[in-house]
């Protein structure tokens, strides 16, 4: 038997059901904001994420999907969705034919190399939202409000975000300066890993899986004290209008980010299910403001987030919510023999196009195996198929609930469901007009 690669999953039946909800929620909900849908490549130039998400990451050192096509081309598997937005930003010169802030969300798969575990696959699933072209903090304050709205209309509930600042390049260098005074001492005592970001990136240190639960860690600076007036400027604005939306939010110093592009706002959207361990973090962003520069575009101040589908789904699973999906089928069409099977063919066609959900018999199962089956999609109605009927142009329909029995001719057959489908009460009753007229 071949089996599913390491770390990827089936999403199916009861579960595909979950993700397609979710999926619309998060369609409709970026209607409201005015976001526009994009649809990247799933791989790009390997040197895009090189250049984009920093080499010294572990996502690009030790994580990234990467191969050569027949073309001898180096090519990645995205394991992120920004870099290939601000890509096709630049690429597709939106700077100059579209009115700034170009607003898009993505929904897609992601490739990491990483070991799986709850919550952590290698391919996962993403939706993002990337506003380019804003430097204002009330971007940043939108789009965490965003995430966190989006959460609150699948029903989840205690989502909190987790914000910091990096604040800008300047403020940066001092921070980063003032770690290593701090990490130095400790050199010998860190992980194999943060012995390389001691030089290399030591904002990163802060984000030891391995170490930090040591006192020293606890104790190391703040980025929050080294911020200059204009990062802490923008940091205090961002702050005021999430209070302005009342989103549930926490300050956390120690939020930096796997990904270098980086500055001023930070995010992570977390979950309130402890029993998810690092899973519990939803989604994570922030503000980029010198990606695509960096990436060959013009100054373009941006910021963005992605959620994780995968994770989100799981969150909605263990708090056991109840999610408004239709299970039921309107209309099940059952019949014996090949005459009523055509019939049964034609019916099928002409309701679905009338916007019914219909179901039929595809096995040539016994009519008791047909209630039966119809039985398993909770379907509302019933019809019967006989050639006997037929040939006077009569069906009968019974509801299936209230056992009730109706003969229809065969041209009013539409305007019969339409008057008893999606006005029938949660008794199975039926008020219509179509009643009061019998
Ligand atoms: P990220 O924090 O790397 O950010 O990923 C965002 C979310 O993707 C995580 O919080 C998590 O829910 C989910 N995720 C990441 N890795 C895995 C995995 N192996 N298995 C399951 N889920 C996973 C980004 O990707 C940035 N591009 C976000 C961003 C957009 N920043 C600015 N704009």
């Amino acid at each position: 038997m071949i089996i599913k690669p390491k770390g990827t999953m089936d999403i199916t039946l009861e579960d595909a059901k979950i993700w397609k909800y979710v999926e619309d929620v998060i369609d409709s909900v970026m209607e409201k904001y005015n976001y526009n849908y994009i649809r990247t490549p799933i791989f790009e130039s390997t040197e895009l994420f090189h250049r984009g998400i920093g080499n010294t990451t572990d996502i690009v050192s030790k994580e990234t999907y990467d191969f050569l096509d027949r073309g001898n081309r180096k090519l990645t598997l995205r394991p992120e969705g920004t870099a290939g937005v601000v890509r096709s930003y630049i690429e597709n010169k939106m700077y100059g034919t579209c009115s700034l802030p170009v607003k898009v969300y993505y929904n897609g798969t992601m490739y990491r190399y990483e070991r799986p575990q709850l919550g952590r696959y290698r391919e996962l699933s993403q939706y993002g939202v990337e506003v380019l072209g804003s430097s204002d903090p009330m971007v940043d304050a939108e789009i965490i409000s965003l995430a966190l709205n989006i959460n609150k209309m699948l029903g989840l509930k205690g989502n909190k975000a987790h914000i910091n600042s990096l604040g800008d390049q300047e403020s940066r260098d001092h921070y980063r300066e003032a770690l290593k005074k701090y990490f130095e001492p400790h050199l010998d005592d860190l992980c194999e890993d943060c012995k390389a970001r001691f030089d290399k990136n030591p904002l990163r240190i802060l984000d030891c899986k391995v170490d930090h639960d040591k006192e020293y860690f606890k104790k190391a600076p703040s980025i929050l004290d080294y911020l200059n007036e204009e990062s802490k400027k923008h940091f205090d604005k961002v702050c005021e209008y999430l209070d302005l939306l009342e989103v549930d939010y926490v300050i956390d110093d120690r939020i930096v980010r796997g990904l270098d592009y980086y500055n001023h706002t930070v995010f992570e959207i977390n979950a309130d299910i402890p029993s998810f361990g690092s899973a519990n973090t939803l989604g994570g962003g922030g503000r980029y403001d010198t990606l695509v520069s960096q990436l060959g575009g013009p100054d373009t101040p941006c910021v963005g987030y992605a959620v994780g589908l995968d994770r989100l789904v799981m969150a909605l699973k263990e708090e056991k919510i109840a999610l408004p999906i239709k299970k039921d089928v309107d209309i099940f069409i059952l019949y014996v023999n090949e005459d009523e099977k055509k019939n049964a063919i034609y019916l099928a066609n002409e309701l679905r196009m009338a916007g019914f959900v219909v179901e039929t018999e595809y096995t040539n199962r016994s009519l008791k195996g047909q209630f039966k089956r119809a039985d398993s999609f909770d379907s509302k109605y019933l019809i019967l198929l006989n050639s006997e009927e037929l040939k006077d142009g009569l069906i009968t329909i019974k509801n299936n609930k209230t056992k009730q029995s109706d003969q229809v001719l065969l041209e009013y057959i539409i305007y019969y469901f339409e008057e008893h489908i999606g006005i029938t009460d949660n008794d199975g009753e039926v008020e219509t007009d179509y009643e009061e007229d019998k």
